[in-house]
């Protein structure tokens, strides 16, 4: 049984960035991919009515958490199980490269592959085909996960933090 993520710096910055972000740019629908305990829904949900939000993980018992608050979740692989498309996607996603140290049972909130950032290559593939028209992604990876072949996908860094031993990054893509 997996961990379910309880919300830290990553989570708060984020939620923070959006707060900001919805304050000022009306949007219609959200997808919250990996959830997790379902910060970022909540945080949409102070803008847009929780109908308008779709909240999607892996791991099921993040689902039973944020179906217990209110929102529509689904189990899903990233976008296998999702046909819809929103104004707006957002994923904190496991940006962490494969620690061996790191228990089992975290490691899918946290690794994002054997470099860290086979799963945010994965999820930015699939997520522009799920996009309205002028839709967005942000995506939160770390100074810590490989860039070179996010770059490919033309993001805008729109916002950094520093943290103890590592720096967020938020990266937007149109
Ligand atoms: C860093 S946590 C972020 C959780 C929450 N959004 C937050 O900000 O606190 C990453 C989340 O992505 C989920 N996840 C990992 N791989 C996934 C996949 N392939 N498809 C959907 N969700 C995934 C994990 O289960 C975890 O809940």
């Amino acid at each position: 049984m997996a961990q379910v993520y309880q919300p830290a710096e990553d989570s708060y910055f984020f939620s923070k960035f959006l707060k900001n972000y919805l304050s000022k740019n009306k949007i219609n629908s959200y997808l919250d991919m990996g959830t997790g305990s379902g910060i970022l829904s909540e945080t949409a949900s102070k803008f847009l009515d929780k109908k308008n939000i779709l909240s999607a993980d892996i791991n099921p018992d993040a689902i039973k958490i944020v179906k217990e608050k209110g929102f529509s979740a689904i189990k899903t692989n990233l976008f296998s199980k999702i046909p819809e498309n929103f104004d707006l996607i957002t994923f904190n996603a496991p940006y962490l490269p494969m620690d061996p140290r790191e228990p089992k049972d975290s490691q899918i909130a946290t690794t994002g592959g054997k470099y860290g950032d086979e799963i945010s290559i994965k999820f930015l593939t699939q997520a522009k085909k799920h996009l309205n028209k002028n839709g967005k992604i942000f995506l939160l990876i770390s100074s810590l996960t490989p860039q070179d072949r996010i770059k490919k996908f033309h993001p805008t860094f729109v916002a950094r933090e520093k943290i103890p031993f590592e720096e967020l990054l938020i990266l937007e893509f149109s």
